[in-house]
């Protein structure tokens, strides 16, 4: 059985480096994308600190659908021209959101929220969702997590296919 482990290092790339680990171990040997995208959702939101939202959603070929998630209930369904989720869903590129109140056409699901970022999840070219994470604190995401953040969505998305497990 997995056990997820305190993150050991003080540097950020590294965490991210552990977490990886802790990722590929979580997901080994199962394809169900509602069972891997609940604990890895879980994994993430334990792992990191200053978040308050951390999870999926799913394009169900119109909008996105909330999938599993740790946080507070969130909005349902989000059209494509919609929030940082729609955008980076529609772009297929990570949005890193300094301040969700500069950000036009933010979705607050939870006024908390202060930054966020979405990385979309693309397979063999179609897109399946978005993986996004809110923090109360501004600023809270950089570089360095969208490099950590985008490696985490790749062992995810890579969970789901058969010969990578
Ligand atoms: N803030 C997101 C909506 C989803 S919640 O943050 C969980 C957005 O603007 O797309």
């Amino acid at each position: 059985m997995f056990q997820a482990a305190p993150l050991q290092s003080a540097d950020k790339a590294e965490q991210y480096a552990e977490l990886a680990e802790q990722a590929s171990g979580l997901l080994h040997g199962e394809r169900d994308r509602i069972a891997n995208a609940a604990n890895f959702s879980a994994l993430i939101y334990g792992a990191l600190p200053e978040l308050n939202w951390a999870g999926f959603y799913f394009y169900d070929g119109n909008e996105l659908v909330v999938g599993p998630f740790q946080g507070r209930p969130a909005c349902v369904r989000i059209a494509l021209d919609k929030g940082v989720c729609g955008a980076a869903a529609s772009t297929r590129e990570t949005q890193v959101v300094r301040d969700v109140h500069a950000f036009p056409g933010h979705i607050a699901c939870d006024a908390a929220s202060r930054s966020e970022i979405v990385v979309p999840l693309v397979a063999d070219g179609n897109l399946i969702g978005v993986f996004d994470v809110d923090s109360p604190a501004l600023a809270r995401f950089d570089d360095v997590d969208r490099v950590g953040m985008e490696q985490l969505v790749k062992i995810y998305v890579d969970s789901l296919r058969d010969s990578r497990n």
